[in-house]
């Protein structure tokens, strides 16, 4: 079982939030899903016009004594997962204006960074019965960061594509929770605000990577662990309510996780910018070596000059894997790669493993992560091959 301090992961715990948040270790999470009680201060019971009773929210869980109280209350939890978030984490809260005004400003004076406030709008909201205001038919989600400088994640190129090529909108059209998602315990809802999975598929994709560590410390019917568990993420969730927990456990038990190829980002990875010759020059690959096709069918010798021969092709790694494969272009960085230990590795790996070393610069230059709105921060393969020497080339 793998453990984050006093934690299991990929386990949901009863008890409350603020206690448990305390016990996991500063700066180590990815994301945090926060979808905490509203407060929504309903008064009485409510009908519809043919009498039948209107299915609110009117769980004890939801009730505090007044706004300090609430304000108290969201201060703590708040303030806990600003020390648990790693600096390139994000934090997402949703709510309704009962109390994400109050919230929003609360994590401004905590030291959050809001990105983006979002809308979700619901396609299929419940009336307002009595007929004295608009219907009221979305919530907003804030989406913030540790600090104005976070270098967070956030996979922009694949939104874009999620959204048939548009860049994706602040604002989300979603329906509410129905239906066979709707968790049921003996024929009635387990949960009376059971998130759609459809809204945590959006945040999880778009602002964390597979095995990022994702916390929920009002985890209710368990949407967030279910998708995060489907995505290839790992999670830590918290309810105070024991039958929440149980239930939301069976829910997440019955996930079957997708398998990592599906899950990796392939659209629009940013290229480091090293060149052929950088590997060359720090002995990374050895002038005199050769570089091989996957299959090993095709070898080239590595030159000084940072060209390469196969069998009297002579060029770039780019212009002789194309000739190889009598196409008119191809990216070299792909096609080759080296022996190291016996094992094949790609020379793509290489580059990656070398930006990671020498070009990642500190604060105060443009760093290289930094994610814009139009970036994404791709997180580097973990690959401890490189423990040979400078200056071995075979000469
Ligand atoms: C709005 S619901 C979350 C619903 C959840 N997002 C879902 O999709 O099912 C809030 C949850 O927070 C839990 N809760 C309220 N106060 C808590 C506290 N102090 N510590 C832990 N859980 C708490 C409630 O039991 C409730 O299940």
């Amino acid at each position: 079982m793998e453990k984050l301090g006093f934690f299991d992961l990929n386990k949901i715990y009863q008890g409350d939030s603020v206690e448990l948040l305390k016990k996991i270790p500063d700066n180590s999470i990815d994301l945090i899903f926060a979808d905490p009680p509203y407060n929504l201060q309903l008064n009485g019971e409510l009908y519809r016009p043919n009498q039948t009773k209107v299915d609110a929210v009117n769980d004890e869980w939801d009730k505090f004594s007044s706004l300090e109280e609430y304000d108290k209350f969201t201060y703590s939890w708040l303030k806990e997962c600003f020390r648990i978030l790693k600096d390139s984490g994000s934090i997402w809260v949703i709510g309704t204006y009962h109390n994400i005004f109050r919230v929003g400003y609360i994590m401004q004076n905590i030291g959050f960074w809001i990105l983006n406030d979002i809308i979700w709008i619901k396609t299929n909201p419940m009336p307002n019965f009595k007929g004295t205001r608009f219907n009221n038919a979305h919530e907003t989600l804030i989406w913030a960061t540790k600090s104005k400088k976070s270098k967070y994640t956030f996979h922009y190129h694949s939104m874009k594509v999620f959204n048939d090529d548009l860049q994706m909108r602040s604002d989300w059209v979603i329906p509410i929770c129905q239906g066979d998602e709707r968790i049921k315990v003996n024929g009635k809802k387990a949960h009376s605000t059971q998130k759609p999975a459809e809204l945590l598929y959006r945040i999880i994709i778009s602002t964390t990577n597979p095995n990022d560590i994702v916390v929920d410390p009002f985890s209710g019917s368990g949407t967030t662990a279910a998708v995060a568990k489907r995505l290839g993420r790992r999670f830590i969730a918290f309810d105070k309510e024991e039958f929440y927990v149980q239930v939301s456990t069976e829910r997440v038990n019955k996930i079957t996780p997708i398998s990592n190829h599906l899950l990796e980002y392939k659209v629009n990875k940013r290229k480091p910018k090293v060149s052929f010759g950088n590997l060359i020059e720090k002995g990374w690959i050895k002038i005199g070596e050769y570089l091989y096709s996957k299959d090993q069918k095709n070898k080239a010798l590595v030159i000084a000059d940072s060209s390469i021969d196969s069998n009297g092709l002579i060029g770039s790694i780019h212009k002789v894997s194309a000739q190889i494969l009598k196409k008119e272009s191809n990216n070299g960085w792909t096609y080759w790669y080296v022996l190291r230990n016996n094992k094949l590795i790609s020379i793509d790996d290489l580059r990656y493993e070398y930006e990671k070393k020498y070009l990642n610069k500190n604060d105060n230059d443009k760093n290289l992560f930094e994610a814009t709105e139009n970036t994404n921060v791709v997180k580097e393969p973990n690959i401890n091959f490189l423990n040979y020497e400078r200056n071995n080339e075979i000469q």
